[in-house]
């Protein structure tokens, strides 16, 4: 018959997970001694086969809650010591990881993207590489004009359908011919992005710089709302109350033209050397598309108005933010990058 008790004493000798494992093996799994015992009893006598039935399942019982009873033990241990050796040290470095963010130039751009789409402008970026006829002819500058010549300009080896070399924009403005065509009017746009100007490089001069381009083409738009506009852009722009000033000016795709000056947000009235002690700082040029460019744009000049703005982005963050030289913008210097993070 079974000896509960040796058993008991048996399983409670086990000092490892390992050795209760093999106790259960021997004796309490599917062909264990207890199972054996249970298979014998068909050779027992009818009389006695109940009460060894009761002894038997007592025993297994028993035996099993002692058995769980132990490996909970010992699982407890286990965890206990895997914590003890867990120990977190919060006085150590943590890992860190540079999370990316905008340079100066992007953040500017998105931000006064975002700014025109709340007025509900559509922002378009165009292609770098365009044709000449999109960069000059489409807005009113003739190929004889001295901004086509090589020396300004940067051309392509590839050839358009015209047979004309391609070029890198050297405005933003190339873009709004195509955006009269796709869009008609009335319409409102911004067009940013890249430009490329063949240039001796200094301080003020980079050969890649961004511009951002704007146009409303709608019926009785005014000098007024292109005044309350700008000033609306320029104010939240560099974050003070902006007066602004336009001067004629010449650009072949605006007639009339000017040029916009701001209120000098370094000095706002008092007289410094980037103002040049006048107060004013010449910011963007503007005004009237050119009837020829809303011609050509497929838009008749009788029957609608419009304003037209291009903005040098490099130039206003530059302003802004007091940087010396544009060229750090473009330069990679990672500690001007990480100063403006
Ligand atoms: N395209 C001009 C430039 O590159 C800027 C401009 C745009 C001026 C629209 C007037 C109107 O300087």
């Amino acid at each position: 018959m079974i000896d509960v008790q040796a058993l008991l004493k048996q399983l409670d000798e086990c000092t490892t997970l390992d050795e209760c494992e093999s106790f259960h093996k021997e004796n309490l799994a599917k062909k264990g001694l207890l199972a054996q015992a249970f298979a014998n009893l068909k050779n027992a006598s009818p009389e006695e086969k109940k009460t060894l039935w009761q002894m038997l399942s007592h025993a297994k019982k028993s035996l099993q809650e002692a058995y769980d009873a132990k490996i909970h033990y010992f699982t407890v241990q286990e965890i206990n010591k895997e914590l003890a050796n867990d120990v977190v040290d919060i006085t150590v470095d943590g890992e860190t990881h540079q999370v990316g963010y905008y340079g100066l130039l992007a953040k500017t751009r998105r931000q006064i993207e975002s700014l025109c789409q709340q007025m509900w402008f559509v922002v378009e970026y165009g292609h770098d590489v365009v044709s000449k006829y999109e960069n000059f002819e489409a807005v009113n500058i003739p190929l004889t004009h001295p901004a086509t010549e090589m020396h300004d300009t940067i051309y392509m080896n590839d050839v358009d359908e015209r047979g004309e070399n391609f070029v890198l924009r050297t405005h933003t403005t190339a873009i709004q011919n195509g955006m009269f065509k796709k869009y008609g009017v009335p319409l409102k746009a911004v067009m940013a992005g890249k430009v490329y100007r063949y240039e001796d490089l200094d301080a003020s001069h980079d050969t890649v710089f961004y511009q951002l381009d704007g146009i409303v083409v709608d019926k009785w738009i005014s000098i007024a709302h292109f005044k309350d506009f700008m000033t609306k852009l320029l104010s939240w722009i560099f974050e003070f109350d902006v007066k602004i000033r336009m001067r004629p000016a010449y650009f072949p795709f605006v007639e009339p033209g000017f040029e916009i000056d701001a209120t000098c947000p370094i000095c706002q009235w008092k007289w410094c050397n980037l103002c040049k002690k006048t107060g004013w700082i010449e910011i963007l040029g503007a005004w009237m598309i050119h009837p020829n460019v809303l011609r050509e744009g497929g838009i008749d000049p009788n029957e609608y108005s419009w304003f037209a703005f291009g903005i040098g982005i490099n130039r206003v963050v530059a302003i802004k933010y007091g940087i010396k030289d544009i060229r750090y913008f473009t330069n990679g210097d990672l500690r001007f990058v990480r100063s403006f993070a």
